[in-house]
Formats: structure tokens, sequence, C-alpha cells
């Protein structure tokens, strides 16, 4: 199935292809003393697919929690879509069109496919219902739910229970319950994870799609031959500090990304 529109909500807000809609910069993000995030700078443009990939407790799920509000920065500042968000409640920045997965967060079990994402569209409804007090309530939720069922392919299994899917597709719906709330950008953490080599093709061929849909993304995976085959641009941090940044190519041929990040073995040679 194809997407049926353009993110729905969202086309009035739609900025220059290749202008930053994401814009870190120097971002520090601290558990006490650890510094898990170290100075990081970071653009994700309109239209684009990034990656943001490192070693284990390189500080990768940190960086995100701290672009979607999830955990206070030390220091630095976050742009989107130009306005400042760097002291914004979460919700705000759902609101605004961040959207997130969270790592290892599964659907409700004993809700449809369906369910689970109309659970994601309401929850952002509640925020806006608070946020709106005043002001209509958009009602656009289910508008979203179908739309990010059509965009990830998962309308002939709406009505499935979660059990019931391949693992590919549970993923998809994992990501589809971010896109239900209709995000300009979504910050994926692992969609991959668990999936076999087919199924990560698959994924990785849907989340392409995604930018001319309206949506684009930032992805955080272990899986190189995804990131390496969907992203425009790909960050590499190690012990919290970016020690590369540019095209997958540039990436793959990096000697301090292969050395710190693979212990000397070839890039693509992994995943
Ligand atoms: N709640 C926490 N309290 C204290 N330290 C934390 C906490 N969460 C993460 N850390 C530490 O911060 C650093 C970055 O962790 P983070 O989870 O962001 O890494 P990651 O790159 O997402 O790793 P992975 O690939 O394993 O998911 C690690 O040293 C980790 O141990
Ligand atoms: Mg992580």
């Amino acid at each position: 199935m194809e997407p049926r529109s353009l993110n729905p909500g969202r086309e009035s807000q739609t900025r220059e292809p290749g202008s930053a809609l994401l814009s870190a910069s120097n971002l520090r993000v601290t558990y006490g003393p650890v510094v898990a995030v170290d100075d990081l700078n970071l653009e994700v443009s309109e239209g684009s697919v990034v990656g943001l990939i490192g070693p284990n407790g390189a500080g990768k799920t940190t960086a995100i929690d701290a672009l979607t509000g999830y955990h206070p920065l030390t220091a630095g500042r976050v742009l989107f879509k130009g306005a400042e968000i760097t002291k914004m409640r979460p919700y705000r920045r759902a609101r605004a069109g961040l959207g997130r997965t969270f790592q290892s967060v599964e659907l409700f079990d004993d809700l449809t496919v369906e369910e689970n994402l109309q659970v994601a569209a309401d929850h952002l409804g509640i925020g806006r219902a608070l946020g709106d007090l005043f002001l209509p309530i958009r009602g656009r939720s289910r508008e979203g739910v179908e739309w990010a069922l059509s965009l990830c392919d998962l309308g002939d299994v709406a009505d499935r229970m979660p059990k019931e899917l391949s693992a590919g597709q549970r993923k998809l719906a994992g990501v589809a319950r971010a896109l239900a709330q209709r995000p300009r950008l979504v910050l994926l953490d692992e969609p991959a994870a668990g999936l076999d080599t087919d199924e990560s093709v698959e994924l990785g061929k849907r989340l392409r799609t995604m930018p001319e849909a309206g949506v684009s993304v930032l992805i955080v995976d272990h899986d190189m031959s995804l990131v390496l085959g969907i992203c425009d641009e790909i960050h590499v941090l190690d012990f919290g500090k970016s020690i590369a940044h540019g095209t997958p190519a540039q990436i793959r041929d990096n000697d301090d990304v292969i050395s710190a990040y693979l212990g000397g073995e070839r890039v693509g040679h992994v995943g």
C-alpha cells in the first residue's frame, strides 16, 4: 500500500529541502560524574536520513534522550525548525513534530497493531489538549494512524495482534507508532535490533521512503549495512565524543572509525 498523502497536517510547515530541520550544538549530557555526550554537534536537514552510530555505551541513546527532552542538557543548544527547543518539555517537542522510538520498547501485546498506533496518537492528543487548553483540540489522531499504517505498509495487518506479525513487521509497527503522531523528524533507536539480514534490508527500504512522505529520519543502529545503505550522512560517537562525520563512503573508509568502532575490521564487513 502506498502512502495516501504527504504527512497530513504538516504540509504547510514544509521547509526548503536541505535546510536544517534539527540543529544541535555543543551538546553535553551527564549522569552524575559520567559524561555520556561530550560537545556533540549534529544537524538533520529537511528530507534527509542521518545515522548516529558508535559502540555500546557511546552515548547514542543519551543523545536521542537529550534531543527529545527526556534528559536535560548540561550544556548546548537545540533548534528545531529554526526555533529554540533546548528547554522544551518532551510532549511539546513531540507536538512540534519531533518524534522518537525507544530502544527495546515492545508493542502492547494485548492491543491490535492499529490500537497500538492509536494509543500513541491519542497520548499526544492529551498533550495537545493540555497545551491548548483554550484552543480547539485538533482531533487528527485518526488520520495520523491511517497515514502511518499506510506509510509502513501495515494496512493489511492493522487488525492483527503483534504476535501474529513477522519480526520485521513488528519493528515497523514500532516505527509506525512514532509516525502516528505525524512527526516531521523521527529519531529511531535501534529499529533493526533482532532482525535478520533480509528483514533489515526490507526495513531499510521502507525507512528510505520516509523523507519523500515528509518525514526526515535520525537513525541509531548497530546494523552497519543498514546504516551505510540508507543514510545521507553519518555521525560516529565514541565515549560520548564525535569522532567522525561524513557520507557512508567516508565513514566506511575512516581509520578512526575502523579502529574505535570495529577494533580494526572494515566497516563494510559488519552487519
Ligand atoms: N541512567 C543512567 N545512569 C548512569 N549512567 C548512564 C545512564 N544511562 C546511560 N548511562 C551511561 O552513559 C553512557 C552512554 O550510554 P547510552 O545508553 O547513551 O549508550 P548507547 O550508545 O545508546 O549504547 P547502546 O549501543 O548499548 O545502546 C554509558 O557509559 C552508560 O553507562
Ligand atoms: Mg542505546
